[in-house]
């Protein structure tokens, strides 16, 4: 069983929507940073809350990348090693290195896929029991996974995503333990839709409405569940499941197409 050791973030103080790379960005609507400034610290209030201070890191941002809240987004952590990617746009491919920087001055040991390869990090990487499960085809390219199984030693579990508005993994797929995967079935294929079906564990099907209020970018914390405001019928799911959803205001994020997985990258640890 994966638990999340420590996470890692990232405050938006920079962040603009300037440019247009998913379908949820128009960047003819207003944006504010000092907005997103507010609804970041009120979820990472809460992280230090339930997860506890020193599980917390804080990268500090830099003026000229405005995405880089989105911090998992260029890497993959798990047992101490990092597997660092490159991103499919040009817009944000300067996050990477500083990234890289960031986490190596913390002694996480890193390998990188190589150049031309595109992997999207934690945004394409859930940890579901020991195996990885892995998105690509908007984003990632489907040849990371080898990287992933050679670099953690870890068997994947590789999803296409078939659809422009669920272009990340992450934005379509939620484990909730050992026992338990949400997703929505909307952003796979027939024969991927087979393979989450053949996981041995229990399914909770996201319908449309939720799944593009971002149900599926939440963060689980044992059994706390940090989730945007927005999406229902899976939050009332849980709650009679007896998980404990706290519901965020993240307006401002799905601007960016993103909410609050985006916002965290979780460092993995593997135990028997
Ligand atoms: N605008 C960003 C992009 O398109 C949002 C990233 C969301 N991140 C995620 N893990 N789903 O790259």
């Amino acid at each position: 069983m994966a638990r999340v050791k420590e996470v890692f973030v990232c405050p938006p103080t920079y962040a603009r929507l300037e440019y247009s790379i998913n379908p949820w960005m128009d960047p003819a609507r207003p944006f504010s940073a000092a907005r997103a400034v507010e609804q970041w610290e009120a979820i990472v209030a809460a992280y230090r809350e339930v997860l506890g201070e020193e599980r917390i890191h804080v990268c500090p941002p830099r003026e000229d990348l405005p995405e880089l809240c989105f911090f998992g987004d260029s890497v993959f952590l798990c047992d101490g090693k990092a597997l660092f990617g490159d991103f499919r746009h040009p817009e944000r491919a300067p996050e990477r290195p500083y990234v890289q920087a960031y986490l190596t001055s913390l002694g996480i040991e890193g390998a990188k896929v190589p150049d031309g390869v595109v992997f999207e990090g934690a945004g394409e990487t859930v940890m579901w029991r020991d195996k990885i499960l892995f998105g690509f085809g908007k984003r990632s390219d489907e040849l990371a996974r080898h990287f992933l199984r050679q670099t953690f030693g870890l068997d994947t579990i590789d999803l296409e995503l078939e659809t422009d508005d669920f272009y990340h993994l992450d934005t379509a797929l939620l484990p909730l333990g050992d026992d338990l995967i949400a997703y929505y079935p909307g952003a796979f294929g027939p024969i991927d839709t087979a393979t989450i079906e053949s996981l041995d564990c229990e399914k909770i099907l996201v319908d449309e409405e939720d799944a593009r209020a971002f149900a599926c970018n939440s963060v689980v914390y044992e059994r706390v569940v940090f989730g945007s405001r927005g999406p229902r019928r899976l939050y009332e799911e849980l709650r009679r499941r007896g998980y404990e959803v706290r519901e965020f205001d993240t307006g401002e994020f799905l601007k960016l197409g993103g909410g609050i997985k985006c916002l965290t990258l979780q460092h993995y640890a593997l135990e028997e």
